[in-house]
């Protein structure tokens, strides 16, 4: 590998000037030309701050080149497969269980038997992390049936299973902790819902708005609950800002036209989520893992857009937060959904990566990307060019829970899933999720 241009080295090294001579700079360029070819600019870039520090120690302890590399750069510095951590949280690979409806708890938001059988299912089929379904953190908060509570204390011993069926099969859980305000399901929790502004009407039902005492019950909702994951032995609690529930709405312009501090300007939009974050830190403590899922866009008019979303997860990450996933689109009235349709091919896969360079360029913490990913090489490819730092997916998992050990040994066909979202049927009438696709075809085929 020829040296590459000094111009082109301060470039990727973000820097005017580094020490040395003119022969150690050519060493030097040589050498990062090196690390170029084989791992690619943007993981020079990622690791440029430590690259300059070997260079300067380099130079002061011994100036002969080459220069020392703490590890040996390697042709893919971030396999899929291998450990990785979140926080102090090891996970076996990259691949998250993006947060899925199963619509299998109990009326009481109970988890059942089957929801236990269905997370160790995908724990044995090779995920590093499962992220549950929602779970509605306060009784006027469930949105649909069958979904999981985490609003009482005598909740956590269903919640302790679910988490020993992941653990026992070599995975991570955390719980997704939620509160669907606008989108509850009056006709489960038997009272009206809850608005950030009752102003707002995208339907008939009245909705009630949130006065000063509603907030602070809900941000000690959000720490009770993540109180309890940590007891039923949960590695770590998401928190769901995304596709229009409550968190998503408290940000959202559409939603949110509060004259006090929770309204207006962003940072008072995402005052409640930093209230939480720290509500959660003091109630768990510095090490336990706290997520978010956050819009990177509503994808409705007057909604989330992409740099207003940006802001409110780096003044989340200011609070205290340890990873984001990415996600876009809301339950109802939105141009999409989180789960979009018609993916056919690798162009139409992960359909927020534009989203995810933004974010990933100026977040610190590390990025879960979800949306539309189903082939191995996309994947490879993003965590690769360092658009995201996981992998999340939901429906491939719903049709192939063992996705990841097929891709494992061997057979890197793209997942089976054909993104139709016939699922949601069975969810939405409380049967239990299922592939109603695979079902069907095996109807046809026995
Ligand atoms: C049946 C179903 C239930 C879902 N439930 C949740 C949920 O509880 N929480 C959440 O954040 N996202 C939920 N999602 C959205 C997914 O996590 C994911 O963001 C979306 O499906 C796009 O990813 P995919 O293309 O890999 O499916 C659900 C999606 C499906 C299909
Ligand atoms: S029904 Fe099956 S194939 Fe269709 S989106 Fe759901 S998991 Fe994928």
């Amino acid at each position: 590998m020829a040296a590459i241009s000094l111009e082109r080295m301060f470039r990727l090294l973000g820097t005017a000037a580094v020490p040395g001579t003119g022969r150690e700079l050519k060493a030097l360029s040589t050498r990062i030309g090196e690390l170029v070819e084989l791992n690619g600019e943007a993981w020079v870039r990622r690791h440029r701050g430590r690259l300059l520090a070997q260079w300067r120690r380099a130079l002061g302890a011994e100036p002969a080149l080459p220069l020392p590399m703490t590890q040996p750069p390697r042709k893919d510095p971030m396999p899929l497969f291998e450990a990785a951590a979140i926080k102090a949280m090891r996970l076996r690979n990259r691949f998250v269980r993006s947060a899925t409806w199963e619509a299998m708890a109990a009326a009481d938001g109970a988890v059942t038997a089957r929801l236990v059988e269905t997370t160790a299912a995908l724990a044995r089929g090779g995920v590093g992390l499962i992220i549950s379904s929602h779970a509605f953190i306060r009784p006027e908060g469930q949105a649909g049936p069958g979904q999981v509570g985490a609003y009482a204390d005598a909740l956590v011993p269903g919640l302790r299973q679910m988490a020993a069926a992941a653990h026992e099969n070599g995975a991570k859980i955390l719980l997704q902790l939620a509160h669907a305000g606008y989108f509850a399901a009056e006709a489960l929790t038997g009272v009206p819902p809850i608005a950030v502004s009752a102003a707002v009407r995208l339907d008939d039902t009245p909705r009630r708005e949130m006065g000063a005492a509603d907030i602070g019950a809900l941000v000690a909702a959000f720490a009770a609950a993540a109180v309890r994951a940590k007891a039923a032995g949960f590695d770590g609690v998401q928190l769901h800002c995304a596709h229009g529930y409550l968190l998503n709405q408290f940000l959202s312009p559409l939603f949110n036209r509060r004259k006090d501090d929770y309204g207006g300007a962003l940072a008072n939009r995402a005052r409640v989520h930093v209230e939480t974050i720290r509500a959660i830190r003091r109630a768990v403590g510095p090490e336990y893992p706290v997520l978010a899922k956050v819009n990177s866009r509503d994808f409705a008019e007057g909604g989330l857009e992409p740099p207003e979303a940006l802001e409110a997860a780096l003044l989340m990450e200011q609070a205290g937060l340890d990873a984001v996933e990415l996600s876009s689109g809301m339950t109802r009235h939105a141009r999409f959904g989180a789960a979009r349709t018609g993916i056919r091919n690798q162009a139409q896969e992960a359909y927020h990566r534009e989203e995810a360079k933004l974010f990933k360029a100026k977040l610190r913490i590390p990025l879960i990307l979800v949306g539309g990913i189903r082939s191995l090489p996309v994947a490879e490819r993003l965590v690769r060019e360092g658009v995201c730092d996981f992998i999340a997916m939901s429906r491939p998992l719903i049709r192939e829970p063992d996705l990841i050990n097929r891709w494992t040994s061997g057979d890197r066909r793209k997942a089976a899933c054909t993104s139709d979202n016939l699922c949601f049927g069975p969810a939405r009438r409380g049967e239990g999720l299922y592939c109603v696709t695979a079902a069907r075809k095996k109807r046809r085929s026995p």
